[in-house]
């Protein structure tokens, strides 16, 4: 079986590795870019991802998996088309499709045998049934084709891990013929496979991520509270975890989510219901609550500075969350937004997540991968993401290396005790 990719983001480039490493020998993954192509047949991976690279080196070699920028030969005869574009955010909260469109029409020129074509991308419910009729409208040749749905799970920084070991497969298909071709590239995986159709689909993708979103804002606004009451949202937590029917996981409070995902599927689901008349009223507080929830730490801290103005303000964390270079809606984006605007002389650490926020605030900023260097002679320290050198930090150290020993925790990295001890100003989420 030929199986082509189109996009090598997170999802595609994962998804063909992880395809030829348990045992397809055709995969072929398409970009548009040709430096990236040739980079991927080096072995370098063009995003951030634990254990991807050995695997995209031994499958390469096998000759199990290929890299092109040439569509035509690689669309042409596959058996299956799998699309893992972007579908980002419009300004309205709507999934943009334009990247789903272009590859519509470029498998819509070129395939010259019947072919099932897999939408992995985030889209929203009908989007599926819309590209068939799309494609079908527009094929140059006389063949046979079926979309299906076959949505994402996996988490940034452990992406192979998820693939190889996820949860379940969830295909949405119309026919028997797609189901049988899912069910033989899914197989090897050894994993549960849940057959819907497209629209059901496409709906648990979303419905996933909205949940688990809803699980995090719940939790931060239950965190507000216990601060206001004189709880632990830690206990609280735990407490609550051992019941089955509410799980241990997604349960940490912190400063909200970020990433490619939650934010963007939140917006595009709540969009979508109001397109369709209907008030989406949970994912819209999860929504609001995440918001709020950004800019906690700024606030809190204007209550205990006397002016932003001129102070030395250490940030430890770019990025989204730990073991990923990606800083898409990172609650430490509108924190030193926020910042900036005060004058503040915002000094940032992250052990890889420099470059890609240098892309926004430039010089407007100082940058370092070393937290003493971040944390010397601050008056101010915000911690945005729970990287292990930050849990593993010597407390002391703050109260050695800072103006003012301040620091604000977004992510509970520290035991109450243990910044007591230090003789720390610590404040964190919920306790
Ligand atoms: C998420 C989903 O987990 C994944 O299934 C989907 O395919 C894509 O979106 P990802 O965005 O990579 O994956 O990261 P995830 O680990 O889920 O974290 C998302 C955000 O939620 C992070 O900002 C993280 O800090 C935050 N989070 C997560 C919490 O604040 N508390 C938690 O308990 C868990």
């Amino acid at each position: 079986m030929k199986i082509a990719i189109a996009g090598t983001g997170y999802v595609g480039l994962v998804t063909g590795v992880c395809l030829a490493e348990v045992g397809h020998e055709n995969v072929v993954c398409v970009d548009v870019d040709e430096k990236k192509v040739e980079l991927m047949k080096a072995g370098v991976a063009p995003i951030y991802e634990n254990d991807l690279e050995d695997l995209m080196v031994k499958n390469y070699e096998l000759g199990r998996l290929h890299y092109t920028t040439d569509y035509k030969n690689a669309y042409k005869d596959a058996d299956v088309i799998i699309v893992a574009v972007g579908t980002p955010e419009r300004s309205d909260g709507s999934a943009n499709l334009d990247y789903i469109k272009i590859v519509a029409n470029e498998i819509a020129d070129t395939i010259n045998k019947d072919t099932l074509i897999v939408i992995k991308s985030t889209v929203p419910i009908g989007t599926n049934e819309k590209i068939e009729k799309y494609i079908t409208n527009k094929l140059k040749n006389d063949v046979k084709i079926e979309v299906a749905s076959n949505p994402e799970f996996l988490s940034q920084g452990t992406a192979v891990k998820d693939t190889l070991n996820a949860s379940r497969i969830v295909v949405g298909v119309e026919s028997e013929w797609a189901k049988d071709i899912l069910e033989r590239i899914y197989t090897p995986f050894n994993q549960p496979i849940v057959v819907t159709n497209r629209n059901s689909a496409e709906m648990i993708k979303y419905a996933s991520n909205d949940f688990l979103a809803l699980k995090i804002s719940f939790m931060n606004d239950i965190a507000n509270l216990c601060e206001i009451v004189g709880a632990n949202i830690e206990d609280v937590a735990k407490g609550m975890s051992f019941d089955d029917r509410i799980g241990s996981k997604f349960l940490r409070a912190g400063i909200g989510y970020g990433g490619s995902c939650f934010p963007k599927d939140t917006k595009a689901l709540h969009w979508l219901a109001t397109h369709n008349g209907y008030e989406l009223k949970t994912v819209k507080a999860a929504i609001e609550v995440n918001e709020n929830q950004k800019l906690k730490l700024v606030r809190k801290a204007s209550d205990l500075v006397e002016t932003f103005e001129d102070i030395k303000v250490a940030i430890l964390g770019l990025t989204f969350k730990p073991e990923t270079d990606d800083i898409r809606e990172a609650p430490s984006i509108p924190n030193i937004k926020y910042l900036i605007e005060r004058g503040s002389n915002v000094v940032a650490y992250d052990p890889i997540g420099i470059e890609n926020t240098k892309r926004i605030f430039k010089d407007s900023i100082s940058y370092t991968k070393s937290i003493d260097e971040a944390i010397e002679n601050a008056d101010l320290c915000l911690i945005m993401t729970e990287w292990k050198d930050v849990v593993n930090y010597d407390l002391n150290k703050y109260k050695e290396k800072m103006n003012k020993a301040l620091v604000l925790d977004g992510r509970n990295c520290y035991k109450m005790e243990d910044a007591k001890d230090a003789g720390i100003e610590y404040y964190s989420i919920g306790r």
